[in-house]
C-alpha cells in the first residue's frame, strides 16, 4: 500500500474505534473547543504535543515551528497567541523545546541554509547572548543541549515581552507561561522555567499603558 493511503486507512480505523469507545466523542467536540493550554513546540516529527502530554482532541491549542520560536514579527505566531489568550482564554502556555533539535544545531553551525538562515538567525542571537556560558561547556553535545534549554527560556521571555501577554497578566492574572524541554531519548519532559503575572521583566520591556 502507498504510504499516504495507509494514513487514510488509519484515520478510518481511528474514527471508528473512537466512536465505539465514546459515541458522543465527535458530536461533543464539533461546535466548540475549550482548551486550557497553548503548546508552542518544534515542528520535529518526534515531538507530538498530544501524545507526549497524554491529552485528547479539544485539550491543547497547538502552534509548531522550527525550534519552537516566538518571533515578534511572525504574524502566524502572533495570531495564534492572540486567539489563544483573548478568545480561548487559555490558562497555560508552554514553550516546548527538545534535545538534539535540528534547528538549534543549524544555528550553531556556519552552514548556509538559504532562506532558513533568516529563521535560524533568531537562535544565533540566543547563542550570542549566552556565548560565555555555552562555550564554557566541554563537549559539543553539552553546548548544544544548553543552547536548546536557553533558547526555550528566551522564547518564554519573548512571550512575556508581548503586549498580548502583559495585558492578560494585568487584567486577568493569566496565563501562566512554562518552558519545557523534552528528551528524545527517554520521552521525559523537564520543566525549566515558569512565569506568572507576578513576574517582572527587565523594565525596558514593560508597557505602562496597557
Ligand atoms: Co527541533
Amino acid at each position: 500500500m502507498e504510504s499516504i493511503n495507509r494514513l487514510l486507512e488509519n484515520n478510518k480505523k481511528w474514527a471508528a474505534d473512537t466512536v465505539k469507545k465514546d459515541p458522543d466523542f465527535f458530536t461533543g467536540l464539533q461546535h466548540v473547543q475549550t482548551p486550557e493550554f497553548l503548546w508552542i513546540g518544534c515542528s520535529d516529527s518526534r515531538v507530538p504535543a498530544d501524545m507526549i502530554s497524554g491529552t485528547v482532541p479539544g485539550e491543547i491549542f497547538v502552534h509548531r515551528n522550527i525550534a519552537n520560536m516566538v518571533v515578534h514579527t511572525d504574524v502566524n505566531l502572533l495570531s495564534v497567541l492572540e486567539f489563544a489568550v483573548n478568545y480561548l482564554k487559555v490558562k497555560h502556555i508552554m514553550v516546548v523545546g527538545h534535545y538534539n533539535c535540528g534547528g538549534v544545531k543549524a544555528a550553531m553551525s556556519n552552514h548556509n541554509y538559504g532562506i532558513i538562515n533568516k529563521w535560524v538567525r533568531n537562535i544565533k542571537d540566543v547563542y550570542r547572548l549566552h556565548r560565555a556560558e555555552i562555550n564554557s561547556l566541554e563537549t559539543e553535545e553539552e553546548r548544544l543541549d544548553r543552547l536548546v534549554e536557553l533558547n526555550v527560556i528566551e522564547q518564554v521571555n519573548n512571550l512575556a515581552k508581548t503586549s498580548i501577554i502583559q495585558k492578560a497578566w494585568k487584567y486577568e492574572q493569566r496565563p501562566h507561561l512554562h518552558g519545557w524541554v523534552y528528551g528524545l531519548n527517554n520521552g521525559i519532559v523537564r520543566p525549566l522555567v515558569d512565569m506568572t503575572h507576578e513576574t517582572h521583566l527587565d523594565e525596558i520591556y514593560e508597557f505602562d499603558d496597557l
